[in-house]
């Protein structure tokens, strides 16, 4: 590529890729928009491992909207933001999540809470357990939770989540300050005397494969915004963790 001055690359890396994306500057809409995208290890990509990283499509350019997130925010008077909730099965993710919509509702908040299990029924049916189909798990999540910030919602995510690498990944689709990492810290003993949906139990039968704690890994936080742990602290007292956090963060209006 000739050297311009109006042309900005964007390397990403991770365990199974590197992309080079191009950026080009338009004058009228004052921002940088990609022009092109380009997979440097074509050669060495293992698509069993990574399915859903690689893209296809080639001539395809990115259109600017016209009504904009900062717009559709302000319609909806609040800040747009991720809340991302991570930790074993039956460390209270889901539990938390939803009383935590119901207290931002009471606070006239606008939300959408998307949810492991139920994301597993529709748009992720075809996706299992093992590490290459978490992490696409993720990495599409990570893609629907950044178009509703983009609409202007507080997305509340509560997966498993079990890699640092694709957290962290979720966390750069956003802008700065608009990602917070929510870690249940509830003890996997804890999480397995629980067993909600026996589960667990299973999982030491082994009749269920690659069970997150038992014989699939799973990488704490570390340094998340907020660590809850529902093992010593009740529902009330984890809402209001967050919801402190938000104020202090400047999330929430005065
Ligand atoms: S993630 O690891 O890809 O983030 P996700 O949150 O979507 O997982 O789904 C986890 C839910 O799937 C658990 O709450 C549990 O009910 C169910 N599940 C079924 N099999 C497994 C497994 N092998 N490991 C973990 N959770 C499982």
């Amino acid at each position: 590529q000739p050297a311009d001055i109006n042309v900005i690359a964007h390397i990403g890396i991770s365990r199974h890729f590197c992309v080079v994306v191009m950026f080009q500057f338009s004058a009228k809409s004052s921002t940088f928009h990609p022009i092109s995208y380009t997979d440097i290890t074509k050669g060495y990509y293992d698509p069993a491992k990574h399915q859903g990283v690689r893209m296809s499509a080639t001539n395809i350019v990115w259109h600017s909207t016209a009504v904009t997130k900062a717009t559709r925010a302000a319609l909806n008077r609040q800040k747009p933001c991720i809340l991302w909730f991570t930790g074993f099965s039956g460390s209270g993710k889901s539990t938390i999540a939803n009383a935590l919509e119901q207290r931002l509702a009471e606070l006239e908040q606008h939300t959408y809470l998307l949810d492991g299990d139920n994301i597993r029924h529709g748009l992720n049916k075809e996706l299992g357990f093992n590490d290459a189909d978490r992490i696409e798990n993720i990495r599409r999540i990570g893609e629907v939770s950044k178009l509703f910030v983009d609409a202007g919602l507080i997305v509340i995510s509560a997966f498993i989540s079990p890699f640092r690498e694709e957290r962290q990944m979720v966390r750069e689709l956003v802008e700065d300050g608009e990602f917070f990492e929510v870690f249940m810290g509830t003890p996997l003993e804890t999480c397995e005397q629980r067993d909600p949906k026996g589960l667990y139990k299973k999982a030491r039968a082994g009749e269920i494969k690659n069970f997150t704690g038992i014989d699939s890994t799973y990488e704490p936080p570390v340094n998340p915004e907020v660590t809850l742990d529902t093992s010593s602290m009740t529902v009330e007292e984890c809402v209001n963790r967050v919801i402190d956090h938000l104020n202090n963060a400047g999330i929430l209006p005065e």
